[in-house]
């Protein structure tokens, strides 16, 4: 049987992330996958954060879906090695890593506001710190993503 460290280190092999450039198509073609996981993985925390927000959830959950949205937030640093140029991630986020990295940084910071705030169960409080969060998804898509494939 494998060691937990094995697993964790053919894991970390196949994704391609902590080696440094993946080195072959399909290396590529996994990171590409999985950065778009995180993004889907925003897309349902937020929605989770709506959800304890309003009637559907116990407000409680917030915090769960907060505190797991920043967490793919700080992972989001990784998610562009470099040498992983494709699905919708345009050039520039190699050409200009500063400014790819500024993005990072603003929705690492506004989904840490995000758990402060559903921490304080203030539903005001929550309501714009999600819209700080909205606003750095669109930020950073508008000069680092492309458009969809026809
Ligand atoms: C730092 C930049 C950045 C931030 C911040 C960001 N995105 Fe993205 N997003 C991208 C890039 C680049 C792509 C294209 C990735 C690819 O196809 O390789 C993308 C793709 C997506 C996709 C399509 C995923 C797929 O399955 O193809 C969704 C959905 C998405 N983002 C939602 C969000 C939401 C919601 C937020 C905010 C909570 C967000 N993104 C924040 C850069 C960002």
């Amino acid at each position: 049987m494998k060691s937990p460290r094995s697993i964790i280190a053919a894991l970390t092999l196949a994704v391609g992330v902590g080696v440094g450039a993946p080195n072959t198509i399909e290396a590529q073609e996994d990171v590409v996958e999985y950065r778009q996981s995180l993004m889907q993985a925003f897309r349902m925390h937020m929605g989770g954060v709506g959800a304890a927000m309003g009637d559907a959830a116990p407000m409680g959950h917030a915090v769960h879906h907060a505190q797991a949205f920043h967490g793919m937030a700080q992972a989001l640093a990784n998610a562009f090695p470099g040498g992983s140029e494709g699905g919708r991630a345009l050039p520039t986020i190699w050409s200009d890593s500063d400014g790819f990295m500024d993005s990072v940084t603003a929705i690492q910071t506004a989904t840490a506001s995000l758990v402060e705030a559903a921490e304080s169960g203030d539903a005001e409080a929550v309501g714009a710190a999600m819209q700080a969060v909205r606003g750095t998804c669109s930020g950073c898509h508008q000069t680092f993503r492309g458009p969809a494939s026809q």
